[in-house]
């Protein structure tokens, strides 16, 4: 009797276990499905995929995070005016999260869109058939980071050269590290010469 209530107790755990991988599996499903869409754009019009970049797609998560509680409408997303994009205020906070250095993401570009439940024709169209196409469409642009929040979906573009490469700061990191070494020897010397 009481193996039994156990045996229920683990059908109900793997249950709501199954359920719980398939909603999450879900939501990069449809980040996954732009990625892909894309590269068939790019390869559609003899131009070389992009790679994925996770720096970009930390990116593209944060500031799908920040646009997902407004409603899609015809001066979202896509359709904004060119020059009147809000300014992502919380920028500098969402690069340090992202360990990204402002001067190795200046050359790339983010890409928001708002497609009610995400239909997936319809993001895709709205990257290839929109003022956003001239991003797509560009030799320059090698890498892509995604991130989905609710109606919104971003796309962050990344190039290969260091204003837009979106390199982990890392990279600046250890500059500071070698002037840190630099340092710690013109003492050690100084130390040495004062003797
Ligand atoms: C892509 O390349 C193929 C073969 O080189 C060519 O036939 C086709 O017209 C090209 N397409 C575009 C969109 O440039
Ligand atoms: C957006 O829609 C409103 C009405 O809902 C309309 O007045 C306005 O002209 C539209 N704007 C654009 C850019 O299409
Ligand atoms: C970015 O580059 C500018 C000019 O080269 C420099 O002054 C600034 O310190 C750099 N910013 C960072 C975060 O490295
Ligand atoms: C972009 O998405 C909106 C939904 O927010 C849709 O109404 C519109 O037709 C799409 N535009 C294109 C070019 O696919
Ligand atoms: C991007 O390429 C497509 C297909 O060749 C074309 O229809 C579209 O106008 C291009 N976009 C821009 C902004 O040139």
């Amino acid at each position: 009797m009481a193996s039994l209530r156990f045996q229920q107790f683990l059908l109900v755990l793997l249950a709501s276990f199954l359920l719980l991988s398939c909603t999450v599996k879900a939501d990069n499903d449809e980040e996954e499905n732009l990625f892909k869409s894309i590269n068939s754009y790019r390869a559609s019009l003899n131009l070389t995929a992009f790679t994925e970049n996770d720096n970009a797609e930390c990116l593209a998560d944060k500031i799908a995070d920040q646009f997902k509680k407004q409603p899609c409408t015809n001066t979202t997303g896509s359709y904004t005016v060119p020059g009147t994009e809000s300014q992502f205020s919380k920028y500098p906070q969402f690069l340090e999260k992202c360990h990204l250095n402002i001067n190795d993401t200046k050359n790339g570009v983010i890409m928001p869109v708002c497609v009610p439940k995400l239909d997936p024709a319809l993001v895709l169209t709205n990257f290839t058939q929109t003022q956003y196409s001239a991003y797509v469409n560009d030799t320059k642009f090698t890498g892509a980071g995604v991130g989905s929040e609710d109606d919104w979906i971003v796309m962050v573009l990344t190039t290969s050269t260091p204003g837009g490469a979106f390199s982990p700061a890392g990279s600046a990191a250890s500059v500071s590290d070698m002037g840190f070494t630099f340092l710690l020897i013109s003492s050690f010397l100084g130390f040495f010469l004062a003797l």
